[in-house]
């Protein structure tokens, strides 16, 4: 007879089961009864196990931590976690790789997602970055082209480079970010060794009513450490995770130095570059980086699903003080990740622990599946008996109204604004990518080529015509270069 146990176990709904390794049937041989509940219990659950993985960024890593200022902003906003030197802030972070799915493996070269959420007291600020300063596009309109694009060929279920090629081949507004993903930094070795990005262009406002743009910037104290394809293929497909859970669990926390660039308004009416473009970068020499804090991640999560497959963050999640900018991306962004959110945890999913605000919340949203799931923090089981309409007579007895004092400054539109589709393909899509170039050392501009031509080589001979053209552009040693390491490879 075994003991009765510490902890009895129980079905869902919470009555002690009996007997959890046979089920009930007619006789030895069975069939099994209709009455085999816990059975029927045990395998619907099962069924519904999965939900939707990211369309995008599926396969991450989740870890909680803090953000500590080291210099007041108020110059620049009232956002509560950037007032007053030395406040700290929780946040949860989630690294990623972008194209692969939940079973991919942690070293594909790809840019890798870098998305934080703070929890601040004024509510939950996200910062849904990668770790390269720039994207692939301007136009949100071609974002499901480009990752079809640079996923699985869908006849094959292959990775395929000439597909991704061709898109690129087309759409020379992605070479800047291409030339990065090829470089010596396309691997990063862990996501302890890397850096983070808004690489959009935000907006900061303070309490005179001033806006500034800005754009974030995350520096591994680590130090940069990247793979060679050959080191990559090596690797376990978990070690990236692996390696952040173990540096947490021994206490070796993972930081970064948080900085900022800032740019006024008439600067940005007349700086040469488009300020919302997010395939450009503002360079450090006009905008110098502003050091602002320290990021620390130093707790790993008790619950992989629960936390960080559930975590929704969203670009437009904004607090008073930080809001959008003009840049079209950010705009469909702030669109599509809560779609997806609703879509793939359900519209409730800012009820979840890892996702609701640390600061009591209250507002007039009722309802829909789940709602009412005993929140961690701040409101009441679906609100409780709040009144859930307004405008109303009640907010003198404490029903929640707007505040005012927290509107962002009014935002003018400069010169015309006609409504059309506005071409943005020819922008000037080859001096940064060349600037880049030439920073390089011989080394990385030798293997940026190798990086290339092991995929261009998969092309058509249309495709890596125009893939050069656009090297070419950037630098004529950039083209040859990649011509020369396709010839070798030959
Ligand atoms: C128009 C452009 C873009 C669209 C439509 C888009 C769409 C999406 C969608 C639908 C998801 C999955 C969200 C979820 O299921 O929770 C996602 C995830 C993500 N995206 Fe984007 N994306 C775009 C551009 C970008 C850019 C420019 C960045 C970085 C600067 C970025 C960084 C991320 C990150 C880090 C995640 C994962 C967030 C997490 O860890 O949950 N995306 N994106």
């Amino acid at each position: 007879m075994s003991q009765h146990p510490k902890c009895p176990l129980t079905s869902a709904n919470g009555a002690p089961v009996a007997e959890d390794q046979n089920s009930i049937t007619a006789g030895e041989r069975g069939p099994l009864t209709f009455d085999n509940w816990r059975v029927f219990e045990k395998l619907a659950h099962f069924n519904r196990e999965r939900i939707p993985e990211r369309v995008v960024h599926a396969r991450g890593t989740g870890a909680y931590g803090t953000f500590t200022l080291s210099r007041d902003m108020g110059e620049y906003t009232i956002a509560s976690f950037l007032q007053g030197k030395g406040k700290p802030t929780e946040l949860f972070a989630r690294f990623s790789t972008v194209g692969g799915g939940q079973d991919s493996s942690d070293y594909a070269r790809d840019p890798r997602g870098f998305a934080l959420k703070f929890y601040t007291e004024k509510g939950n600020f996200d910062m849904v970055g990668n770790n390269t300063p720039v994207f692939f596009l301007r136009d949100p309109i071609k974002f499901p082209d480009f990752v079809h694009s640079q996923k699985k060929n869908p006849a094959t279920n292959l990775p395929d480079p000439a597909r991704m090629f061709e898109f690129w081949a087309n759409s020379p507004q992605s070479l800047h970010q291409m030339t990065i993903l090829m470089s010596d930094r396309g691997i990063p070795a862990s996501y302890r060794h890397m850096h983070g990005f808004s690489s959009h262009t935000l907006s900061f406002w303070n309490a005179r009513g001033e806006r500034h743009w800005m754009k974030w910037h995350f520096k591994t104290n680590q130090g940069i450490r990247t793979l060679r394809n050959e080191e990559a293929v090596q690797m376990p497909p978990f070690g990236a995770q692996q390696d952040l859970i173990d540096a947490i669990a021994r206490k070796d926390y993972p930081s970064w130095t948080v900085k900022v660039q800032i740019m006024t308004e008439p600067e940005a009416r007349n700086y040469a570059i488009n300020p919302f473009d997010l395939t450009k970068v503002w360079p450090h020499a006009d905008f110098p980086l502003i050091e602002i804090g320290q990021l620390e991640l130093n707790r790993n999560v008790a619950n992989y699903f629960a936390e960080t497959e559930q975590a929704t963050f969203s670009p437009g999640n904004f607090v008073p003080g930080i809001n959008a900018s003009p840049d079209k991306m950010l705009q469909a962004r702030m669109l599509a990740y809560p779609d997806a959110h609703r879509y793939r945890v359900g519209v409730n999913a800012s009820q979840l622990p890892v996702n609701s605000p640390r600061c009591p919340f209250h507002h007039y949203q009722r309802d829909g599946t789940m709602a009412g799931m005993p929140p961690a923090f701040g409101s009441d089981n679906n609100q409780g008996s709040g009144v859930n309409f307004y405008p109303n007579d009640r907010t003198t007895d404490g029903a929640p109204a707007p505040v005012p004092e927290v509107a962002e400054p009014p935002m003018p539109i400069l010169g015309k604004a006609w409504i059309k589709a506005y071409d943005t393909q020819q922008g000037d899509n080859f001096t940064q990518a060349g600037t880049l170039y030439r920073l390089m050392s011989d080394n990385q501009k030798n293997q940026l080529a190798g990086n290339i031509a092991d995929g261009l080589i998969h092309a058509t001979a249309s495709v890596q015509q125009r893939m050069l053209a656009q090297f070419g552009e950037a630098d004529p040693d950039y083209a040859a270069r990649v011509q020369q390491a396709m010839t070798d490879i030959a």
